[in-house]
């Protein structure tokens, strides 16, 4: 073989190896994948920018090393007990030590932080500094002189254990109402799906959502599932109540839209269910739909829904149902637009 049919081979070879040896950059797929699991299983704790219950996490891929990082995710309580001064320092700030991550696939949390380091590049995000105390460096945190202790004591007693429903343990009884029909029980909401009915220190089921609804969803965070009930004020005679809860997003129509470039994860509907017989210990009846919101993310959903207590017949506010919803994770996304504009359902009630 000539040296000039040698060079000839040898140079588109060696420019393929060099461009292989050079694109270490994660593909789409990666990053979309990152993407996903971040939103299902971080964002309830973390945004990229913005404190929650954990530390922002856009930025950490430039300080901690990504080996580092996949261990800790991993193993959290063993960062947390040895010397390491970030993660002794994070414990003290968040009061928190993360759940573990073992569970999941190595490289589901490589996809996690692959995810990470895209969008500190993408949105230029500097690493949090873990010394500093606060954001709000200068501001007591205090707006009003703080509580003087009363002399009222509290006693807490155990009416009755509900049993622990599903696979997460991040849901669980938000709401309890008084029976509508002045008999004496209660009405707890597990997010799980089901309503239970108190009495006499006994639990039983009042309904499952579960049973009711195909695509109900719970899980995989704290803003899904079953947000909260409540009954209409006539309910003794009308027989009706109201639920908010999720469902999985398979393409149904919405009234409120996030856009047609964001993809919604689960969707939040408000539904009128009117029992046969208001006297009923366990529903049976109808239900009419009658809103449905998209969910940018699993965070930040339609939590509570009710009817102002204890008002006048007269009053405008009498009959009326409200209902909140957070802002729908937007602004961990980079969409807080969808959470401040008025005529949107996010951030709003
Ligand atoms: C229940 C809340 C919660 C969830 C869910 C959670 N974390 Fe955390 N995370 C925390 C808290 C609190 C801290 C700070 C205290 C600590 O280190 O445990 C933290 C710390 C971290 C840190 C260290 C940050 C730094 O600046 O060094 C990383 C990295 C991290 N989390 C990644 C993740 C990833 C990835 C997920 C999802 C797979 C996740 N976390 C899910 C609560 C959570």
């Amino acid at each position: 073989m000539s040296k000039r049919l040698l060079l000839t081979l040898a140079l588109p070879i060696g420019f393929a190896l060099a461009i292989i040896s050079c694109n270490s950059q994660p593909d789409e797929g990666t990053l979309s994948k990152g993407k996903d699991l971040f939103t299902k299983h971080c964002m309830s704790c973390h945004g990229l920018q913005d404190d929650g219950i954990g530390p922002p996490l856009g930025g950490v891929t430039s300080v901690v090393a990504e080996p580092q990082l996949i261990d800790f995710i991993k193993n959290p309580s063993k960062y947390i007990d040895s010397q390491d001064i970030r993660f002794s320092l994070l414990k003290q700030k968040y009061k928190l030590v993360m759940p573990p991550f073992e569970w999941l696939p190595e490289d589901d949390i490589s996809a996690i932080v692959a995810y990470l380091k895209q969008q500190t590049e993408l949105f230029d995000i500097p690493p949090l500094d873990v010394t500093q105390q606060s954001k709000e460096a200068g501001l007591s945190g205090q707006l009003v002189s703080a509580p003087q202790p009363s002399d009222i004591s509290i006693e807490l007693e155990e009416v009755v254990q509900l049993p622990a429903l599903g696979e997460s343990s991040d849901l669980g009884v938000v709401t309890l109402r008084s029976s509508p029909i002045g008999d004496g029980a209660m009405f707890a909401s597990d997010q799980h799906g089901v309503i239970y009915r108190i009495k006499d220190r006994k639990a039983t089921v009042f309904m499952d959502l579960r049973n009711e609804l195909p695509d109900f969803q719970s899980g995989p965070g704290i803003a899904t599932g079953l947000g909260s009930f409540d009954f209409h004020p006539h309910f003794r005679n009308n027989g009706l109540l109201y639920i908010s809860h999720a469902e999985a997003y398979k393409g149904q129509p919405a009234d409120y839209v996030v856009s047609d470039t964001l993809r919604s994860v689960a969707q939040w509907i408000v539904g009128e269910w009117k029992a046969n017989n208001p006297m009923d210990t366990v529903f049976s009846g109808i239900y009419r739909e009658l809103l449905r919101v998209h969910a940018p993310t699993f965070a930040h959903g339609m939590q509570d829904i009710g009817f102002i207590p204890g008002l006048e017949k007269n009053h405008p506010d009498y009959g009326m149902l409200y209902f909140g919803y957070g802002d729908g994770g937007s602004n961990n996304i980079h969409h807080p637009e969808l959470g401040i504009t008025l005529n949107r359902s996010w951030g709003a009630s």
